[in-house]
């Protein structure tokens, strides 16, 4: 059978990474796809040192591979939205497969760019879009078919959680370790991406809509990045038994579903808060199989560009198949999606991490736990730090039981108008997992 071609747009880490594997892996790939798979022009408009393109067709216009009528498969790896979104939409247009990494693009237009995939008759894969080499998209879609999935909860942010890891580990400073993540070529072109969650609430918006068979809604994502996050309190979370990790959690309640990213204390025992530096790992519970857990490299030049060459796999193995029988691009027929509302943040149900300034005298305790309690906030473990009194105020750690977002809200403001209370409270939110 001939070969099927391939149009690279972006030779960057993710379009090197994937140059390379295709290449050196063709004979195993052509194996598995049952025909070669070719690259036949690339779009850059510099060289990547990392990637020899030997005699390879190479373009500085994406719109020359998006209209090259050899290519059957364009691969989307610019990144951003705007010349991403315009290429990927010509190259359905022009009744092209796309196969894509770009999370940012899927999660803000996917649903116009699936209508108009079906509409051409063609696929859109984006495995690669969240947790890099992590296969949880085929997963989740494909592998928990027979479930009814109940909560997710992932490390999908490479970046924050290798400075979240280094901080920790090594103390380093968060400009440090960022910088570090920039060089290695994990972190977004725009780094507040990573730190302030953007980046994690695309990809979980991407992993809600395949997990409960909902449209894309990132602009109803609740996103809370690490940038605030201080030493000390990384530290009283391991002297309570937790540790701070950047989630994102979508779960299915039946007033809504919660679609939140945020700092979170998870119980230092849970494997998935052992995933440490770049990796990646996401949990997800379905009614019959329980949890399940999937882990590996986030991030990076060829652990990415194995997700974009297995999409490029399944794409050449569906070619001939009749469009209405593929595997839907959000799991669910398109007809079949739900308007299952996304809660707002004030509506989440969580257990809290509140961290108060106190004035060391006698009867703060009472005056706190009293709040809690008129709130019906039930208190699950509390520490003084005497030893840590300074300018006479005193940390009171304490950990709640689980509780709607709103009551925590009202207990704080109560809390911060107290005359022995200075400062703002700290609140992080607690998630078990189990
Ligand atoms: N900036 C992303 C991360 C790259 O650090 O996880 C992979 O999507």
């Amino acid at each position: 059978m001939k070969p099927v071609k391939v149009g690279i747009c972006g030779l960057g880490t993710v379009g090197g990474g994937t140059f390379n594997v295709l290449k050196r892996n063709a004979e195993e790939i052509a194996r598995r796809a049952g025909r070669g798979i070719e690259v036949a022009q690339i779009a850059t408009r510099h060289p990547n040192p990392k990637c020899d393109t030997g005699a390879t067709s190479i373009t500085d216009d994406v719109l020359d591979v998006v209209n090259n009528p050899e290519i059957d498969i364009v691969v989307e790896l610019i990144g951003g939205y705007t010349l991403a979104k315009e290429l990927v939409l010509q190259a359905i247009e022009n009744g092209k497969h796309v196969v894509t990494a770009n999370k940012a693009l899927i999660a803000v237009h996917g649903n116009e760019i699936f209508a108009k995939a079906r509409e051409k008759g063609v696929i859109v894969a984006f495995e690669a879009s969240v947790a890099g080499g992590i296969p949880v998209i085929k997963a989740i879609r494909e592998g928990l078919a027979g479930n009814r999935i109940n909560w997710l909860a992932g490390i999908i942010n490479g970046t924050g959680n290798f400075i979240l890891t280094e901080m920790r580990e090594k103390g380093r400073t968060f400009e440090d370790v960022l910088k570090e993540a920039q060089e290695l070529g994990y972190a977004e072109a725009d780094p507040t991406f990573d730190v302030e969650g953007i980046d994690a609430a695309h990809k979980l918006t991407i992993l809600a809509s395949i997990a409960f068979g909902i449209p894309l809604q990132f602009d109803k994502a609740y996103t809370e990045g690490i940038a605030r996050l201080t030493t000390a309190d990384v530290n009283y979370a391991e002297a309570l038994g937790y540790r701070i990790k950047h989630l994102g959690v979508a779960r299915r309640t039946d007033s809504g579903i919660e679609l939140r990213v945020h700092p979170t204390l998870i119980p230092a025992d849970r494997l998935i808060a052992n995933v440490n530096g770049v990796m990646n790992a996401v949990m997800v519970n379905g009614d019959a199989v329980g949890s399940t857990l999937y882990y590996g490299a986030g991030a990076g030049m060829e652990p990415t560009a194995s997700a974009v060459v297995a999409d490029l796999v399944d794409v050449a193995r569906a070619l001939t198949t009749d469009p209405n029988n593929r595997v839907p691009h959000l799991a669910f027929q398109p007809d079949s999606l739900s308007d299952h509302p996304i809660l707002p943040i004030s509506a989440c149900e969580s257990a809290y991490y509140l961290r108060i300034q106190a004035k060391d005298h006698p009867g703060v305790l009472a005056q706190v736990a009293t709040i809690l309690s008129e709130r019906g906030i039930n208190i699950e473990s509390i520490m003084q730090k005497e030893a840590e009194v300074q300018d006479g105020l005193v940390p009171v750690i304490l950990v709640t039981h689980r509780v709607v977002e709103q009551r925590i809200d009202d207990a704080i403001a109560a809390l911060e108008a107290l005359e022995d209370v200075v400062g703002q409270v700290v609140r992080i939110r607690v998630e078990q997992l189990n």
